[in-house]
C-alpha cells in the first residue's frame, strides 16, 4: 500500500486536532531519554533496512498478539472472538507506522498524528476509524509493556542486510528510543498527570 491508499491513515490531514503536547516539550522529552543527533541518522538507515520487510514484521507482531488471548481480546468484542476484518484494516497503518517512525521529521504534523494514534487506543477514538465493535480501550499498562516486544523482535530484521553488529546496535538503540518516545507521548491521552 502507498500512504494515499491506506484506509484511515490520516497523517498530515489538516483537519486533525493538534496534539496537546508542544514541540519544545517533545525536545525536552527526547533529551530526557538521551536522544542524540546520530539517532536520527541511525533511524533513517533503519528505515532503508526495514522498508521491504514491514509485512513480515507486522506478521510477526500479529502472530505474537494472536497467540495471547488476553491481547487478541482488544481486537474482539467483549468476551467474543477477534474481528479479522478489524485486524486486517489496521495492518497497513501499522506497516506505515514502521516507516514513519524511521523517516518522518519530528514536526507538528508528526506530533499531531502521534496524538491521533494515542486517541485510537483509548475510549476517545478506538474502533471509530474501522467501524469495529471491539473492546473500547487498550490499557496503558499494555501500551508500556509492548515497548519490549516491539523493540526485541525488530533486531533480526535490522541484522538481515549484512550490517556490522555495531551498526545493527546503533539502529536498534535508535528504534528503541523512538518507540519509547511514541509511547511516552501517547500516554498523554491516558492521564492528566502527564
Ligand atoms: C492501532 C502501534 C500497543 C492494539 C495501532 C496503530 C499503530 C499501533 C501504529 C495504527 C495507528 C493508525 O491508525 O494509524 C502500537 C504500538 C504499541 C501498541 C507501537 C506499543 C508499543 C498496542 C497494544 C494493543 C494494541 C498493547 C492491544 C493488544 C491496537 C488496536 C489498534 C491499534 C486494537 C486499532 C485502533 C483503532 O481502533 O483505531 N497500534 N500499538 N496496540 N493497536 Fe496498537
Amino acid at each position: 500500500s502507498t500512504p494515499h491508499t491506506i484506509s484511515g491513515y490520516d497523517y498530515g490531514d489538516p483537519h486533525l486536532p493538534h496534539s496537546p503536547v508542544t514541540l519544545p516539550e517533545v525536545d525536552r522529552l527526547k533529551s530526557a531519554l538521551l536522544w542524540r543527533d546520530d539517532d536520527d541518522r541511525a533511524l533513517r538507515e533503519a528505515g532503508d533496512v526495514l522498508a521491504d520487510q514491514v509485512t513480515e514484521i507486522v506478521d510477526a507482531w500479529y502472530g505474537y498478539v494472536g497467540s495471547h488471548p488476553h491481547l487478541a481480546a482488544y481486537f474482539a468484542p467483549p468476551g467474543g472472538e477477534p474481528d479479522h476484518d478489524y485486524l486486517e484494516r489496521v495492518r497497513p497503518r501499522f506497516e506505515q507506522w514502521i516507516l514513519d517512525t524511521c523517516r518522518k521529521p519530528h514536526d507538528q504534523a508528526w506530533l499531531d498524528y502521534q496524538n491521533e494514534i494515542a486517541l485510537r487506543h483509548t475510549r476517545a477514538k478506538k474502533n471509530e476509524t474501522d467501524h469495529a465493535r471491539a473492546v473500547d480501550l487498550v490499557p496503558l499498562r499494555y501500551m508500556i509493556a509492548f515497548i519490549n516486544p516491539i523493540t526485541t523482535t525488530i533486531r533480526p530484521f535490522l541484522a538481515r542486510k549484512g550490517h556490522e553488529p555495531d551498526d545493527v546496535d546503533r539502529m536498534h538503540q535508535a528504534w528503541f528510543k523512538a518507540v519509547v518516545l511514541d509511547v511516552a507521548l501517547w500516554s498523554r491521552a491516558y492521564t492528566d498527570s502527564w
